[in-house]
């Protein structure tokens, strides 16, 4: 029997201006993103921005439903939206943000730390990852608290279900 220790690196930003002027855009189009959500139900609105290896900025923005499980994310429109473009080789990363939409006050607490992308998201990002042949970073903003940053989205996955357990390759 052995043990190994899987470990992941995050770089926290105090605030937007300490990030390259180009993932600074990454993010404002991000929170511009969040005016796209369709969130009635939860009123919780998430933007996120994929950044292409032209400059090109690719949006996404969850959608809810009636039948709530139906719900997209954020995360997966935009990667969607790249793939239908034929964009999956030029991903380079990506930026997310969220919060509620009513709210303009001080925000609480929970907002304050950088959003977590749920399982399901993670495990597009993965295939994302997959697709794109390269190591993609992962911006993770806040309302008014640090951000963080990993280099390699794969780190919000570890042991992923990974296209090649099925014996796929890159295509
Ligand atoms: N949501 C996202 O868009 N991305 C995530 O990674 C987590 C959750 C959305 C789904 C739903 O519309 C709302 O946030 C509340 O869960």
């Amino acid at each position: 029997m052995k043990t190994f220790t899987l470990s992941a690196e995050v770089t926290e930003y105090a605030t937007l201006d300490e990030l390259r002027p180009e993932e600074q855009r990454l993010v404002h189009e991000a929170r511009a993103a969040r005016g796209e959500a369709y969130a009635p139900y939860s009123k919780f609105l998430v933007g996120a921005a994929l950044l292409l290896d032209d400059g090109t900025i690719v949006r996404g923005a969850n959608q809810e439903n009636a039948s709530y499980g139906m719900t997209a994310c954020a995360e997966r429109t935009a990667i969607w939206r790249a793939w239908l473009q034929g964009q999956e080789r030029a991903i380079l990363g990506i930026a997310i943000t969220g919060g509620h939409a009513e709210d303009t006050r001080e925000p609480p607490p929970h907002l304050r730390q950088p959003i977590r992308p749920c399982g399901a998201c993670r495990q597009v990002l993965s295939e994302a990852r997959f697709r794109a042949e390269r190591k993609l970073f992962v911006i993770l903003d806040s309302r008014g608290g640090v951000l963080h940053r990993v280099d390699d989205s794969d780190v919000l996955l570890p042991l992923a279900f990974d296209p090649r357990t099925l014996g796929i390759e890159p295509q």
